[in-house]
């Protein structure tokens, strides 16, 4: 019997990519070069599987397309924000995601852009390597306390818990949260956690805001120029959610303006082409969307979507299906 016709539309881990190549009839993507619509299209047309990431725009008008042979998309990502689920489902097609495994790195990352922010890591480090650091001072390069400090979560499922244990046990932070929907009892008494009803009531209590909400329609500019408004002068705002969530130019206005103090971002509207105005700005740190970049977690998210096509092919559950 032949195999199925597996595409990956980016490089994956060696380990991965290796029993790929040993189970299914796979085209890797030796280049790593970002494929084109027109080319998600013909894939549909000549896969059974396309496993994209999240950098892979998937619109209606590219799962409408005629003839496809496609019948999963098995994402290599636990956001699928890139993928219409609408039109995905309306077309017949299957879709996974590879959720649990990203949840630790991805909470490392956003505690180092904390700790980067609240203490001005970056901009540090181009003053001493553009030889413009003069030597120690009282006063110089003065920053905020993290210990200590009131943590406020915007989205408190995995990611959210996880960032909120770093900073409760590690940094004796003090938890609130918003969250739409109910959390786990055990949770919130472990980490002292308090509700907020509001995002307007957690902006004006934090001292860091820490998003970790999904992209979507409701939480589309969730972060703009009138929620800012709520955020103390003192307070770093944290995304490493999706880009989406926050409005781009308010937030470049409320940083460059001082109406807060920093903000430490992921992700970004359009990646990878970020709105220039971040780019001249000291009070924010950068990096190029990390969160799951360890090749540990990397791994662990290929074998998530192995495991999801071996269910697949077995005719059995799926164990991370979304649609
Ligand atoms: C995801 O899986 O959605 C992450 O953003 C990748 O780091």
């Amino acid at each position: 019997m032949n195999k199925p016709k597996v595409l990956i539309t980016r490089r994956w881990t060696e380990s991965v990519e290796t029993k790929l190549r040993d189970l299914y009839d796979v085209t890797l993507n030796e280049t790593d070069r970002p494929l084109r619509t027109d080319e998600f299209k013909a894939a549909l047309q000549n896969y059974d599987v396309v496993c994209p990431t999240v950098c892979d725009s998937f619109p209606a008008d590219v799962l409408n397309v005629e003839n496809k042979r496609c019948k999963i998309l098995a994402n290599f990502g636990v956001g699928y924000n890139h993928i219409d689920i609408e039109a995905a489902k309306a077309n017949g097609l299957i879709v996974t995601n590879t959720p649990n495994v990203l949840t630790q790195s991805t909470a490392d990352i956003a505690m180092t852009l904390l700790l980067m922010t609240a203490r001005r890591g970056a901009e540090g480090d181009r003053l001493v390597r553009a030889n413009k650091w003069s030597g120690w001072c009282p006063t110089s390069m003065l920053s905020s306390n993290v210990t200590g400090a009131t943590l406020g979560l915007i989205g408190f499922g995995r990611i959210g818990q996880a960032m909120a244990r770093k900073a409760h046990y590690g940094f004796d932070m003090n938890i609130i949260y918003f969250n739409p929907s109910a959390v786990d009892e055990y949770v919130i008494q472990d980490l002292n956690a308090k509700r907020c009803n509001t995002v307007e009531e957690l902006l004006q209590q934090a001292d860091f805001v820490s998003l970790h909400c999904p992209a979507g329609a409701n939480t589309k500019h969730l972060i703009n120029a009138e929620t800012l408004k709520f955020m103390k002068p003192t307070a770093h705002l944290i995304n490493t959610a999706r880009g989406d969530v926050v409005d781009s130019q308010a937030l470049i206005d409320a940083l460059k303006s001082k109406q807060i103090a920093g903000a430490g971002l992921d992700v970004y509207e359009n990646e990878p082409n970020i709105h220039e105005g971040f780019l001249e700005l000291e009070n924010v740190t950068l990096l190029p969307h990390l969160g799951s970049a360890t090749l540990e977690t990397r791994t662990a998210m290929g074998e998530k979507v192995l495991a999801n096509l071996a269910a697949y092919f077995a005719g059995e559950t799926l164990p991370d299906r979304v649609v």
